[in-house]
C-alpha cells in the first residue's frame, strides 16, 4: 500500500493507490491549503520528493504550473489532481508558503 508523508506537521499515512494527495491529506487532518479542488485555482501546489510514484501530468495541470511559473519537472504538483500510485511519497507543505496562486497573473 502506497505511503505519504507530510513534512514538516510529521503525518505518515497509508493509502490506496490512485488516492490524490489532498484526498488523503484531508482523510488524516493535515491542513493544506487548497481553494478549487478542480486544477483551476493553483492554490494547493506542493513540492514532491519521488515524483516517479504519482500519476503522469496532465495538461491542465501542467498548464496551471507554467502559468504560474513554477517548475514543471514533476517535483511541484497540485495536490488535488496527482495521485499516488506506488511506494512512498513525501509532501513538503512549507513550499506552499513560497509562492502565490496569483503569481504569473499579468
Ligand atoms: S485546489 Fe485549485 S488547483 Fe488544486
Amino acid at each position: 500500500m502506497p505511503k505519504l508523508f507530510f513534512t514538516p506537521v510529521g503525518v505518515n499515512c497509508d493509502v490506496e493507490s490512485n488516492t490524490k494527495i489532498l484526498a488523503a491529506a484531508n482523510r488524516s487532518k493535515v491542513s493544506m491549503r487548497f481553494g478549487c479542488a478542480s486544477c483551476r485555482c493553483g492554490t494547493c501546489a506542493v513540492k514532491i520528493s519521488a515524483p516517479e510514484n504519482l500519476s503522469p501530468m496532465k495538461s491542465d495541470e501542467k498548464n496551471l504550473l507554467e502559468r504560474m511559473k513554477l517548475d514543471l519537472d514533476g517535483t511541484v504538483r497540485l495536490a488535488c489532481q496527482a495521485r499516488i500510485m506506488q511506494s512512498e511519497v513525501t509532501v513538503d507543505l512549507n513550499f506552499q508558503d513560497s509562492y502565490s496562486p496569483d503569481q504569473g497573473d499579468d
